[in-house]
Order: C-alpha cells, then sequence, then structure tokens
C-alpha cells in the first residue's frame, strides 16, 4: 500500500479488483520464509532412525535402488539438504548400494537462489549435530557454506505447488508449515488428493509438528505429534 501511495485498505481492495495481477504482488509477499536445518529435531531423529531405513532398504531391491523425496515449500534449502545430510552421515553406510534423489520446490526463486549458493548463518545450524557441521560446511567470514558432495543430490525448482507438482512416484515428501497451515481446507484437500497420486503405497509424508491432514485421507498417522504419516497400500 505504501508502493502504491495508499493510506486505506479499501483503497487496495479496489485497486485489486480493477488490476488482477496485482494479485500476484501480494501473493509472493504473503510467504513465511522461515526454515533451519534439522528443524524439529524429533522429527529428524524419527527420520533417521526408522523411515529412511525402511525406505533405503526398500530402494535396494529396485533396479535403480534409488529413494525418491520431495521437499515441497523448501525455502532456502535447509529441508532438503538436512535430508542429505542425515543420509550420508548415518544412512549410506548402512545401506552402501542405495541412491538418494531430492527433488525440493518453492514458489519464490529469491529463496531457490539462496538454495542453490548454499550458505547459512550459524543460527540457521543449530539443531544440527555439531560434528556434522564440521564435516560438511565450510566457513567463509560469517556464514557457513555447504561443501559440494552434500550438494548434489539435490535439484531445485520454482512451483507453486497449488499448480504445479514434480512428477512421482516419491517414498518420502516433506511438506511441512506449508500448505497445512497457510492453505483453506478445500485448497489442503486438492493437494493432499494430489499427494497421494505422488507417493508410492506405503511411502511416507511428513508435515509440520503442529498441522494436521484432512479428515479421511489415505493416510495413517505414523508417529504421533511428529506429523509423519504413511499411506495405506
Ligand atoms: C515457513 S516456510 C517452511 C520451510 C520448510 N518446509 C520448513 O518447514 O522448515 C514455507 C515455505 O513455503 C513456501 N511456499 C509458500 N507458498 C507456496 C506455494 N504455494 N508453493 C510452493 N511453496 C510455497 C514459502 O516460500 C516458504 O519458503
Amino acid at each position: 500500500m505504501r508502493t502504491l501511495g495508499m493510506n486505506e485498505p479499501a483503497a487496495y481492495t479496489s485497486y485489486l479488483d480493477a488490476h488482477p495481477d496485482e494479485w500476484h504482488v501480494l501473493d509472493g509477499l504473503c510467504t513465511i520464509s522461515i526454515s533451519r536445518f534439522y528443524r524439529d529435531h524429533r522429527v529428524f531423529d524419527a527420520l533417521g532412525h526408522t523411515v529412511l531405513p525402511t525406505l533405503a532398504a526398500q530402494a535396494t531391491t529396485r533396479t535403480d535402488s534409488t529413494l525418491r523425496c520431495w521437499s515441497a515449500g523448501c525455502a532456502s534449502g535447509e529441508e532438503p539438504y538436512t535430508l542429505s545430510l542425515m543420509w550420508e552421515q548415518r544412512i549410506r553406510l548402512q545401506f552402501p548400494r542405495a541412491l538418494l534423489a531430492v527433488v525440493a520446490t518453492d514458489v519464490d526463486a529469491t529463496l531457490l537462489d539462496r538454495a542453490r549458493v548454499a550458505c547459512y548463518s550459524r543460527s540457521s545450524l543449530r539443531e544440527l549435530p555439531a560434528p556434522w557441521i564440521d564435516t560438511a560446511f565450510v566457513r567463509q567470514n560469517d556464514e557457513y557454506c555447504l561443501r559440494d558432495p552434500w550438494k548434489s543430490c539435490v535439484e531445485f525448482r520454482q512451483q507453486d505447488i497449488r499448480t504445479d507438482q514434480p512428477s512421482g512416484p516419491f517414498d518420502l515428501v516433506l511438506c511441512r508449515n506449508v500448505a497445512f497451515t497457510y492453505f483453506e481446507e478445500p485448497e489442503q484437500r486438492r493437494i493432499v488428493s494430489r499427494l497421494t497420486e505422488l507417493i508410492s503405497a506405503d511411502g511416507f509424508l511428513v508435515v509440520g509438528r503442529h498441522e494436521s491432514l484432512p479428515s479421511e485421507t489415505p493416510f495413517v498417522s505414523y508417529a504421533a505429534g511428529l506429523g509423519i504419516y504413511r499411506r495405506a497400500p
């Protein structure tokens, strides 16, 4: 409103009516980009202890041995890179034949540019186990930059989850602190229905720890209080 020289909300709503393209500008101003590595550490502990080993074991029975993940609403890469770190530090030694492939999407191109550079403040790393920081990051002035081997399994794409999704099937989808907090229920239901098509039978869906899915979906709670669900076969 300040940019347009307006003081009254009513003037702005009239402007929106007269200039439909302004909705895109407003939409872009409404996203919240807070994230950090290993956010909600109990969720990532559960992924590392049970979910990823289960999926890695399944992946090794397939011809390409690849475990496919999607991080939806990935902000500046903290979430998909946490999967990559977890994989390298905990899972790869147990399942040396398995490979990890992560597609990470966000609607905000600026965040994705930051994700590709992968340099972060110390506070973004505060929930990560300290040895992982020493191994995977190199310090550059005040920032910690992820080394290349931890970046290579993550592919970033600009997509609005409401209209566009990467092609599946996925073994694991993280859709945390996006759709099930900020979208209205009909939109949430549309997203669950797309996720149902994209997640393989027995695959996992992780939502935010304070989020829940709409009622009557094919996803069954797997870890109560952690937002981890499993798709019924
Ligand atoms: C609060 S952050 C959550 C980041 C991460 N998932 C986490 O839990 O730490 C929400 C992210 O969702 C993205 N986002 C919001 N609306 C979106 C949409 N329609 N499609 C894709 N990404 C969206 C925002 O740009 C932001 O990066």
